[in-house]
């Protein structure tokens, strides 16, 4: 049985990987350590309550004599780094939260499993000997296609040799963690693996993203906030995909390297927000017979906002054989008949912290 210790797990995509990982019964054992930010939540993580295969930590990735006691403790096979401050808006209002998770965070989570790393044995002693080796052990960081900037409309999509431009604070803390985890794999030898996503979607995304957002305030009779002229493009990819394609990375990838991941659905986003519109509508009817889509409306465009961003995902298809199982079309009608099926979800997490953070930094 394989041991991982995984980061954010309580957040949109760790606890999709969760499930992902753990589903059909597999045999593997998440250690999960999550700070319980206002993005945390351990409702998604509720059907696995009971499970031995799943152990819950409360604490943060900075705190290296607790990581260090966790690694010594369970001894994984594996270190999967999804915990961070994840939102480009709050990153403009505040971006302290971001330097210091993002980038100091990932500086003492290396430190930690590279002190784990170098007293492993080099290679397995038996091949039935269940301790991890130096050779065997993975460290996965969990990184965006924001690292590499904007595009123009002509440019073709984000390769993994692309340049890293990034504009927003969170994909500056972003790349920042990518160069250090690149450095500790140059430096110290430590085996890692980088992989660069576009945007998810899917349960659980907590509902100050766009997809959620639109859908949350749809139903609640609220405006339908577009930011600018709406004709930013973003290449979506539901969360399940993404969650097995980390995992083929993990089986599969070449130590050292980076990883494109999306699912080749470059959408603006006005005509994501008008088929959220369309197929509420055909859900659950506004009782007032009105189309969702006339709560639609334009307000100030966000700081720095990236034009486009799109992803060459031909690499990790040629060479590890992954490839999205959801097209947007059938992702998004999941997505949408998910956040109607789980009304309680969406009010539980907006509540307690969310509105705690809102009052505390927009007064509201
Ligand atoms: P999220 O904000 O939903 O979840 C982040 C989780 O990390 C939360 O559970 C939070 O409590 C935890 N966390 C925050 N700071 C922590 C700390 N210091 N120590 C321990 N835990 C901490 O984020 P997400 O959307 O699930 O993103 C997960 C990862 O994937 C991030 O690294 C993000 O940059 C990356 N990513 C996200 C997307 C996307 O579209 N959401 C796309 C590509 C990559
Ligand atoms: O590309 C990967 C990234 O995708 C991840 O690294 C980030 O963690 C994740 O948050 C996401 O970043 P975006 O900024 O692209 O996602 P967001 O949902 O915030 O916004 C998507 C687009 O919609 C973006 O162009 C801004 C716009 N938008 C967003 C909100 C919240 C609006 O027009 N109105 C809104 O209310």
């Amino acid at each position: 049985m394989k041991t991982l210790l995984v980061t954010g797990c309580a957040g949109f995509i760790g606890s999709n990987f969760v499930h992902t990982l753990l589903a059909g019964g597999r045999e593997a054992k998440v250690i999960n350590l999550d700070k319980l930010t206002y993005a945390g939540n351990l409702a998604n993580l509720a059907a696995l309550q009971n499970d031995p295969r799943h152990v819950f930590v409360q604490g943060d990735i900075g705190d290296r004599a607790l990581v260090e006691r966790l690694l010594q403790e369970h001894q994984p096979d594996a270190v999967v780094n999804f915990a961070a401050e994840s939102h480009v808006d709050r990153s403009i209002h505040g971006p302290g939260d971001f330097i210091q998770t993002n980038v100091v965070g990932t500086f003492n989570l290396l430190e930690a499993v590279r002190a784990y790393w170098s007293a492993l044995p080099a290679t397995p002693v038996m091949a039935s000997e269940a301790r991890p080796s130096q050779s065997s052990f993975r460290f996965l960081h969990v990184s965006t296609d924001e690292v590499y900037g904007t595009l123009s409309p002509t440019d073709p999509p984000f390769a993994e040799t692309n340049p890293y431009e990034p504009n927003s604070p969170y994909s500056a803390s972003k790349a920042a963690s990518d160069h250090l985890v690149r450095a500790w794999h140059h430096t110290y030898g430590l085996p890692v693996l980088t992989t660069n996503c576009s945007n998810n979607y899917g349960p659980y995304h907590f509902p100050e993203k766009l997809i959620p957002l639109v859908i949350h305030n749809a139903l609640a009779g609220k405006p339908l906030p577009i930011y600018g002229d709406g004709q930013q493009v973003r290449d979506w990819l539901y969360v399940e995909d993404h969650c097995r394609a980390i995992l083929r990375v993990l089986e599969a990838g070449t130590l050292g390297e980076t990883y494109n991941i999306g699912g080749w659905n470059e959408k603006a986003n006005l005509d994501v927000v008008r088929t959220l519109c369309a197929i509420l509508d055909e859900l659950k009817p506004r009782a007032d017979g009105e189309p969702y889509a006339s709560q639609i409306t334009y307000v100030k465009d966000r700081p720095g906002h990236d034009r486009r961003y799109a992803i060459d995902a031909r690499k990790i298809e040629r060479e590890l054989g992954w490839k999205p199982q959801e097209t947007f079309e059938t992702g998004i009608r999941k997505t949408v008949q998910w956040y109607l099926d789980h009304a309680d979800w969406v009010d539980n997490v907006t509540s307690g912290n969310y509105r705690n953070w809102l009052a505390q930094h927009y007064g509201n």
